[in-house]
């Protein structure tokens, strides 16, 4: 358990790099179970996620392993295709092993990840991939278990919708296939193109992965690739939020702001002045002037406005002129953080996907608590706007997704610091302070 404790009120000022993704990290650490030579993944951050990648790769028997910044890893003889329970249920992404040990070991079983804060999260598309190319696909209970003997084959496969997971958990099978696969209705978020390329590095053919038809010719052996993440947009869009909601000014280096160009169109719209070039993007606010709401908000696959933005964009929101609406088109149940801003003072509601925000009143200190990722860092943002000190317990969703959010505000001039806890009482959740 983590306690944050941010106290608002100051405006933020600086400079940051954005890290690499976390969603492209996850896969590609996946995909290197597919390669036949040794892979570096460099600059990768210390996010939970990636400790329990490294412990899911040494379950089954591969070599991975810091180095320095950077992750190394090594072909292994033999792998086991059992991912154990407690690190299966630990991250949506353990799917992603699905096709690297399928391809290795001719059987995989996965315990499935439960349903998830956000809402059901199913895997029947990467399941109904996996068979149209040929492996068997067995439910018992929770576990799934897939067998294939030899490689799998080439299909023509059009997904049920884009979801981001299915689209890689078959680019990658296809790699490894025999014959060619065609991908129609891929998602096209830029990680999937990121995972490509990496792949690509490495020996794959992978073409036109960021588009909806992505085409990938199977090969019988991949080398191995020395290779740099892209950055992640959703941290550039959680510094940018800070600095929208707490004014001042705060530019993000590193980072590729046209992959966020939704968020930073609301931002534009809410009042915030924003520049973007090629490789760095700067949000500035005049604290004193308040926010425009208005807005209406509605998520959508890449290049529309990211799922994993729209908490960051209530928090903006909470303190804005008039009232906005934000809903999730993606998620059922993305805005458990609405809780957190009522107690803080927002006038809020969330009614199943749809969260409506009033607007107007002025925030305070409170104690609250991070019911997933983002949500977590939408409330740590939220707090910047807040007068006073609010206390955010977090059982550790947070460092799921960014390695010290509390030292990179408090990097940009934020009162805001991160303990070790033990668990407090559930009477302490959700309260004014
Ligand atoms: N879906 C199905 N069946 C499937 C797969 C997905 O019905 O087989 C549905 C899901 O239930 C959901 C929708 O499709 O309603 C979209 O899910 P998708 O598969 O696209 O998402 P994901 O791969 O599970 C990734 C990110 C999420 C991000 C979403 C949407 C990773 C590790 N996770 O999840 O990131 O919100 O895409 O962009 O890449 C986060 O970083 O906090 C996070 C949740």
């Amino acid at each position: 358990m983590q306690l944050y404790t941010v106290t608002g009120g100051a405006a933020l000022g600086g400079r940051l790099r954005a890290p690499a993704a976390k969603n492209s990290v996850l896969p590609l650490l996946a995909a290197t179970l597919l390669c036949d030579a040794p892979c570096t993944l460099r600059g990768v951050p210390r996010l939970a996620d990636v400790d329990t990648s490294l412990r899911l790769l040494g379950a089954v028997g591969a070599a991975a392993g810091w180095e320095g910044e950077d992750i190394a890893t090594r072909p292994a003889p033999a792998l086991c295709g059992d991912i154990p329970p407690e690190l299966a249920g630990a991250m949506r992404s353990s799917v992603f092993y699905l096709a690297p040990l399928l391809y290795r070991c001719g059987r995989v079983t996965l315990p499935l990840p439960g349903g998830c804060k956000l809402g059901p999260r199913p895997v029947d598309i990467h399941l109904a991939g996996l068979a149209a190319m040929g492996a068997r696909v067995e439910l018992a209970g929770d576990t799934v278990t897939l067998c294939c003997r030899g490689p799998l084959r080439g299909a023509d496969i059009t997904l049920r919708l884009p979801s981001v997971g299915a689209t890689l958990t078959l680019m990658m099978a296809a790699c490894r296939a025999a014959g060619t696969t065609v991908l129609r209705g891929a998602a096209c978020e830029p990680e999937i193109g990121d995972t490509a390329d990496f792949l690509n590095a490495a020996g794959a053919d992978v073409r036109g992965a960021g588009t909806p038809v992505i085409v990938v010719y199977g090969k019988a052996a991949l080398g191995g690739a020395v290779y740099a993440p892209m950055p992640d947009r959703i941290a550039a869009a959680t510094y940018a939020a800070a600095a929208a909601a707490a004014g001042g000014q705060v530019t993000v280096e590193g980072c590729r702001p046209q992959h966020l160009a939704a968020f930073l169109q609301l931002l534009r719209a809410a009042g915030c002045a924003v520049e973007a070039g090629p490789d760095a993007l700067t949000v500035a606010r005049d604290p004193a002037r308040p926010l425009r709401g208005g807005q209406e908000v509605c998520t959508a696959a890449y290049p529309g406005f990211a799922t994993d933005t729209a908490p960051l964009a209530a928090a903006v929101l909470l303190t804005a002129q008039g009232p906005s609406r934000i809903y999730d088109a993606l998620f059922e149940n993305r805005f458990a953080c609405a809780a957190g801003f009522a107690a803080m003072g927002a006038r809020v509601g969330a009614k199943g996907r749809l969260l409506w925000l009033g607007g107007g009143g002025a925030l305070h200190g409170a104690a609250v608590t991070a019911p997933d990722l983002r949500g977590g860092a939408a409330l740590a943002v939220a707090a910047l706007a807040a007068q006073g000190t609010t206390c955010i317990r977090d059982p550790g969703y947070i460092r799921r997704g960014y390695a010290a959010l509390h030292a990179d505000l408090a990097a940009l001039g934020a009162a805001c610091a991160c303990t070790e806890a033990d668990a407090a009482p559930a009477g302490a959740q959700n309260r004014p302070n």
